[in-house]
């Protein structure tokens, strides 16, 4: 296949240090040359530019959210890379920087496809709005912005209006979720697969059933965005928010081979790596060990 490697840089939706350098160390550990190893062609797009602005103006844009023009600028940008990509026939590959970017993924995806639904693996909803949000870290926004609902600078980014329908929506593995996601989950009637969900159902069941929901929908594309915190919290000390309960590596692999082997997924995120938080590049390089099995079993 061919694949548009897009990274992104970008730490100000988490505001921590670190998680900027995730592409750098996966590069570093030969990034380009794994994926190419699983019979690929690789057109690497080079870093994403992100405009650099000063810690004194994090609330410059908004009371609440940090960085917000940066943000929703870094989104529109990548919003289009990935149109582009979809329009060519590649694969876009996405590597963060924080989960802020995964609003600038599907505004590009939704662009491209009629129909578009999203698989969401991830220990956070990542369904705050700027009055539920406990942080002000638009990390944790953006699957409500892409549902329309926010701050009009992100539900707008790269066209007016929601990017997917809740219907279409599928989050898997939350285990810590703010009490406003959960009321919006529910509202929204999201297809939300907690942690609790998952362990009674078994990972099998739960793919199979997501996979059945989607091919009963018309649907034309799908976006899987992967945050590494899905993982539990012993095996990604290099991630800026860890929580513990979370999948084992064998149970992270078993998800990402039963959606990538469908040919359903069009596009992906891979995001949260914070190389500074790392144990001795640890997490880079079960990131790496991840990745290799990513386009190993991508159809
Ligand atoms: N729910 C918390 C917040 O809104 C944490 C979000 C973590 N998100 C992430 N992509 N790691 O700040
Ligand atoms: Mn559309
Ligand atoms: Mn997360
Ligand atoms: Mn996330």
């Amino acid at each position: 296949m061919n694949i548009n490697l897009l990274a992104v840089p970008i730490m100000y939706g988490c505001d921590r240090n670190g998680a900027q350098y995730g592409p750098k160390i996966l590069r570093e550990k030969d990034l380009v040359e794994v994926i190419k190893n699983q019979n690929h062609v690789v057109y690497d797009f080079g870093n994403l530019f992100i405009p650099s602005v000063p810690e004194s103006e994090k609330y410059a844009n908004h009371e609440h959210i940090k960085y917000l023009k940066p943000v929703a600028e870094t989104n529109n940008n990548l919003a289009h890379l990935v149109y582009s990509s979809l329009c060519s026939e590649s694969f876009p590959f996405v590597v963060g920087g924080d989960h802020s970017l995964g609003l600038g993924s599907i505004s590009g995806a939704s662009k491209h496809f009629e129909n578009l639904a999203v698989i969401w693996i991830d220990a956070h909803g990542d369904i705050n709005t700027p009055e539920t949000s406990p942080t002000g870290n638009s990390h944790g926004m953006p699957l409500a912005a892409a549902l329309g609902v926010g701050v009009p600078e992100l539900t707008n980014v790269y066209y007016d209006g929601p990017k997917v329908k809740p219907e279409n929506v599928y989050i898997i593995g939350a285990r810590d979720l703010d009490e406003g996601e959960v009321k919006l989950a529910k509202d929204l009637n999201l297809n939300l697969y907690t942690m609790d969900t998952v362990r009674k159902m078994g990972i099998s069941t739960v793919i199979e059933e997501v996979l059945n929901k989607i091919k009963s929908s018309n649907i034309d594309g799908v976006h899987l965005s992967f945050d590494i915190d899905a993982l539990d919290k012993s095996l990604v000390p290099g991630t800026g928010t860890p929580v513990s309960n979370g999948f084992s590596f064998e149970e992270g692999k078993k998800l990402l081979e039963g959606f990538l082997s469908t040919g359903l997924i069009k596009s992906m995120d891979f995001v949260e790596l914070n190389p500074i938080l790392d144990n001795k590049d640890m997490t880079s390089n079960l990131c790496i060990e991840l990745i290799n099995y990513i386009f190993k079993t991508l159809r």
